[in-house]
């Protein structure tokens, strides 16, 4: 009670301030989303992610080079498919020299050590644009399912370290556990995107790789932004089918999902700050409106709090530069 009690002697200084700070940034915090392309040198604008580029599978190696000497040691590849490559059942997605598994590679041959994860959904080599296979305008759950396990075992054949499934079809977790053990990836690990909301915050990668739904929207198969309890259930059945790290997404406005989480599983929990959000504070930063490096920091700094112990972000090379 005051005044045996001034908290502000807890601020008073930067360096006690320091001493105190429960929570810190490393670059161990970080996953670096990628967008590779077919073609040589290319290295191509996203329009609505300003300073953020899709990579042909040259500068994609140089790229994991340069990130792993920044000390960010996890990247999630995401691929954009050519448009005559695409079909109602994603058959691109198994091709074995496709160009993820390809990208796999080549990551993995020039940085041996570099944690690479793969999205795992059917949305960019759908000629619908959405995650999982389309019969009369429905999402087929367990037809989705098989081919999204067929994905995960060809991307861990590829040298994948983890794969992410991004798609929330159900079982999908259990069935690609099945699909690995049974070939004896028994090392791959699975990053579940178990608490993902149907967001319009996810607009912009749409745009980078062109996969925005053809007809419809995703509501059938991700999450009511209304809806918390049902996180909870989602997150628990991913555990139990054999998730090794569970994830949120979108970020910011879902931190009280990820502290919903982490006070009940004892799973590491991901968070992904999506490409609506980097958009944001790019568009307010531009127009000199916040400042860009305060508010990241704030932001990412904000995901720890929240009891995010990995951040999947397009801020992560500006950020280590900054920490
Ligand atoms: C694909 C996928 C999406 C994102 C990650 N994986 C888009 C979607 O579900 O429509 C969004 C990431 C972002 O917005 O940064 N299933």
């Amino acid at each position: 009670m005051y005044p045996l009690n001034r908290n502000r002697r807890l601020r008073s200084s930067s360096s006690m301030r320091s001493l105190l700070q429960e929570y810190r940034l490393t670059p161990n915090d970080f996953i670096v989303p990628l967008f590779v392309i077919e073609g040589n040198k290319l290295k191509e604008a996203i329009p609505s992610m300003p300073g953020y580029f899709r990579f042909s599978l040259d500068l994609l190696a140089a790229k994991a080079v340069s990130l792993w000497k920044q000390e960010l040691k996890a990247i999630l590849l995401f691929v954009k498919v050519p448009d005559n490559l695409k079909d109602n059942k994603g058959t691109e997605a198994l091709n074995h020299n496709g160009l993820m598994q390809r990208a796999i590679k080549i990551v993995k041959d020039a940085v041996p050590d570099m944690i690479v994860i793969t999205d795992i959904a059917l949305d960019p080599y759908s000629s619908f644009g959405h995650d999982g296979i389309v019969e009369e305008g429905k999402i087929l759950n367990d037809h989705s399912v098989k081919i999204l396990s067929e994905m995960a075992l060809s991307h861990a054949q590829a040298g994948a370290d983890i794969v992410a499934p991004s798609d929330m079809m159900d079982g999908r977790v259990l069935a690609i556990r099945n699909q690995l053990e049974e070939a004896n990836f028994h090392d791959t690990m699975i990053m579940s995107y178990s608490a993902k909301y149907a967001s319009a915050f996810y607009g912009p990668f749409r745009d980078a790789l062109d996969s925005a739904p053809g007809f419809g929207d995703k509501k059938t198969y991700q999450m009511d932004f209304g809806n918390r309890e049902e996180a909870l259930v989602e997150t628990q059945l991913d555990i139990e089918e054999g998730a090794d790290i569970v994830m949120v997404k979108p970020g910011l406005a879902y931190l009280d999902i990820i502290r919903d989480l982490k006070n009940k599983i004892h799973t590491p929990i991901a968070a992904y700050q999506v490409s609506g959000e980097y958009a944001m504070l790019k568009a307010a930063a531009a127009q000199g409106w916040l400042n860009h490096d305060q508010v990241m920091i704030e932001q990412l700094l904000c995901f720890k709090r929240a009891g995010a112990q990995l951040i999947a972000t397009y801020f992560a090379e500006e950020a280590v530069k900054l920490i």
